[in-house]
């Protein structure tokens, strides 16, 4: 009798029988929907409606870089004029890479025969052909627009007539603010990586000794740096709201630390974009309004791997000298926290200690939405789906940024936040829990009612409307 005929089907009612992994062991197809993004697939076109990062300023030397974008093989270069090109990889005549190229004054030469490609795709020479060869009027080879921006390169490469303007982050804009680039490779599907910064659950569990059998031994890598211990391994409040309809989404999560409650809000823009608060947050002092420390935006290479491009921000309120220095940051630079980035660890090293690359790259490939059984922690992931979802099937109206119009930059307001109170708990848990709730979400309610305020003042009001809560909840819950 062959094999095949021996298998048996799955039952109904097999998903909680014992030793049942027999009924268990197919693996449906991904969810293309959100984890597709090659060309002309409806997650692929949304993220080429925006400006994205492609590679950091530091790998255009003297020698053209390669890239592969949501499935496109492309290549980067600046010329010895130094104008930035985004181009496809692949010659226009015959085909071969222009990561073999010369770089010119104007453009890239390829090496095989001499076809030489300005930055916007006109054929400037074709040296093997006759004089009055017309080729340079009749094609241009494939080029995309590119700029560069604190030490990032950036590329938009969906349709011309939609080109946006670059957007101005207004994060950015803290006092004293210094900002570098870093990237941080994975080999595994875009969709996971931003979604682990919307599971808030994890950092209590995951980075707090739950998991980690090397932080319940009290075992350092040595490598980067744990977490601060205010962090805590006791599980936050967390809510989530969707913001900017359906544009994006703030997390909302809030734990006590002492006589102190902090809360704060990551804020999570369509279609790949993340602001981050103070990764080393201690909650040692009282904080009106605590700016962004980190943003980033996952871009696929292909459907399998994926890599973090982000700017680090460094002011007075954001770790000026402190953990996580500029000289960590760079190519593979986010080494300043344990187990962030998979190039530098051994096999071992990632099974003993794993860290965030680790359990990210963990989910598969290209993790399987149908194997999952959501739980009470992940509504942020489901909510990011969700967004993502609805934004790619059209039912959101401001989910594309608009076509340039001549107005200049479009202002990106952040709702990324720190605020901490000083509120000594109640004697009843219980009600210390609805303060701590009750916080967060008034919190929230402040710093998106922001938006009202012309931009010079939004960041004063916002203070003295969350000092007059901190007021009023001392009042209510003393
Ligand atoms: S293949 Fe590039 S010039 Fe011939
Ligand atoms: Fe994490």
């Amino acid at each position: 009798m062959p094999v095949r005929s021996l298998r048996t089907e799955a039952k109904p009612n097999t998903r909680n029988l014992k030793y049942g992994g027999y009924y268990q062991r197919d693996v449906p197809a991904p969810d293309p929907e959100l984890t597709d993004t090659d060309p002309a697939t409806p997650m692929g076109e949304l993220m080429r409606r925006f400006w994205q990062p492609v590679c950091l300023s530091e790998q255009l030397t003297d020698l053209p870089h390669p890239i592969r974008i949501m499935g496109e093989d492309l290549v980067a270069f600046r010329d010895k004029s130094g104008r930035v090109g985004v181009l496809h990889r692949h010659c226009s005549h015959r085909g071969t890479s222009l990561e073999f190229g010369l770089l010119t004054e104007r453009g890239i030469r390829c090496c095989y025969h001499g076809w030489l490609f300005d930055i916007d795709g006109t054929i400037l020479e074709t040296p093997g052909e006759p004089a009055g060869s017309r080729i340079e009027d009749r094609l241009c080879h494939g080029a995309y627009p590119a700029l560069e921006k604190h030490g990032l390169v950036f590329a938009y490469m969906g349709p011309p007539e939609h080109k946006p303007d670059f957007p101005h982050y207004e994060s950015i804009d803290a006092p004293g603010n210094k900002v570098y680039p870093l990237s941080n490779w994975f080999g595994c599907n875009w969709l996971q990586v931003a979604e682990n910064t919307a599971d808030p659950a994890h950092t209590s569990i995951f980075h707090n000794g739950v998991g980690s059998a090397w932080l319940q031994e009290g075992k350092p890598t040595g490598k980067g740096t744990a977490l601060p211990a205010a962090w805590g391994a006791e599980m936050p409040v967390m809510e989530y709201r969707i913001t900017e309809g359906g544009r994006s989404m703030v997390y909302i999560v809030s734990r006590r630390i002492g006589d102190r409650i902090w809360v704060r809000n990551n804020h999570f823009i369509l279609p790949n974009y993340i602001e981050i608060g103070r990764l080393f947050e201690d909650a040692t002092a009282e904080k009106y309004f605590g700016r962004v420390a980190f943003v980033r935006w996952v871009v696929p290479h292909d459907n399998q791997s994926s890599t973090i491009f982000g700017w680090r921000y460094f002011h007075k309120d954001i770790d000026p000298k402190g953990l996580g220095e500029p000289d960590k940051l760079g190519i593979e630079g986010q080494d300043f926290l344990d187990g962030q980035v998979g190039s530098n660890r051994s096999d071992e090293e990632r099974r003993r200690y794993p860290g965030d690359w680790d359990v990210i790259m963990g989910q598969r490939t290209i993790a399987v939405h149908a194997k999952e059984n959501p739980a009470s922690t992940d509504v942020g992931v489901a909510m990011w789906r969700k967004l993502c979802r609805d934004a790619v099937r059209g039912r959101t109206r401001r989910a594309l940024p608009k076509p340039a119009n001549g107005a200049g930059e479009e202002p990106l307001l952040s709702y990324c936040q720190d605020t901490i109170f000083r509120i000594p708990a109640p004697a009843d848990v219980e009600r210390d829990q609805e303060l701590i709730r009750e916080m967060g979400r008034r919190v929230t309610d402040i710093v998106l009612d922001g938006d009202r305020f012309a931009r010079k003042e939004r960041s004063r009001e916002i203070k003295s409307g969350l000092k007059a809560l901190e007021k009023d909840l001392r009042k209510a819950y003393a």
